[in-house]
């Protein structure tokens, strides 16, 4: 398989062609945004991280029957994918209130919520990614009600397995945001999982302390973000103990080794 010109750079990821029928390669870049690129820098080994985590994940997630673009582990910063037509709609779902919801609708910080709370948004940076309604996506064709049946259900699916599966490992799952994408298969069109679940898309907190795990280290200055998408994939039996993660103090290994692919 044979890797070819650049299609598409987005602010994480780049995907290239190939000479496969279907399949494109996504890249993971160590690039970090926040705030719609409004603030931005480079975190040397988030990429090899977020590579090794979303197809941990995502392997994990089609083995209970949730379909997914991931085809295979190229090397430490690309996988195969198939190539999908993604929707305009960033798809979050939120177990405890924190980040925008606060924000927006003043919701108390750390409310536990009674059940999973889905909000769409418009893939749209020039527009900030506003939040939409589900008649917003089925009015502008965005996606077919039927579409979105398929996906919310999905979606409720993606939640339940994720939050047990980070409980079990003493993390919760505060939020996250995922992709879907049209895939064709001769006259056969189905929507299935697609971009990345990663500590870049997901909002993860330490059971015990609170401490965050994930992306908002950057979003608030809080530092250290490396060892903590270490520390994540650490306990999820995907990284080598000699990849120097020792949680208290953090120091900056000299490189990050994943372990390979079962
Ligand atoms: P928010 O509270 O900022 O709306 O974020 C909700 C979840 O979505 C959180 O897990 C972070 C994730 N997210 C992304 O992955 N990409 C984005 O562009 C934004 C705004 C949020």
């Amino acid at each position: 398989m044979k890797k070819g010109k650049k299609l598409y750079e987005g602010k994480a990821k780049i995907i290239y062609s190939t000479d496969s029928k279907g399949l494109v390669i996504q890249h993971f870049k160590d690039d970090a945004t926040a705030f719609n690129n409004q603030k931005k820098t480079v975190i040397d080994g988030k990429g090899v991280l977020n590579n090794r985590i979303s197809e941990h994940i995502l392997k994990n997630l089609s083995q209970i029957g949730i379909k997914n673009h991931f085809v295979k582990n190229i090397n430490m910063r690309e996988q195969l994918i198939k190539h999908v037509e993604i929707l305009p709609i960033e798809f979050i779902v939120r177990n405890i209130a924190t980040g925008s919801l606060t924000k927006r609708l003043g919701i108390i910080e750390g409310t536990v919520l009674d059940n999973p709370l889905f909000e769409y948004c418009f893939k749209n940076d020039k527009l900030g990614d506003p939040i939409i309604s589900k008649e917003h996506i089925t009015t502008f064709s965005w996606a077919t009600k039927k579409e979105l049946e398929k996906i919310d259900n999905m979606l409720l699916r993606i939640n339940d397995f994720m939050v047990g599966m980070f409980r079990g490992i003493g993390i919760k799952l505060v939020d996250f945001k995922v992709e879907f994408g049209r895939l064709k298969t001769g006259q056969k069109t189905e929507i299935i999982l697609a971009d990345e679940i990663s500590p870049d898309t997901c909002r993860l907190w330490d059971s015990n302390t609170d401490k965050k795990l994930d992306k908002d280290r950057f979003r608030k200055n809080l530092g250290n973000l490396i060892p903590a998408y270490q520390e994540v994939a650490k306990r999820l039996g995907i990284l080598h103990e000699e990849a120097n993660v020792r949680h208290v103090n953090f120091s900056k290994p000299k490189s990050v080794k994943l372990k390979k692919n079962k």
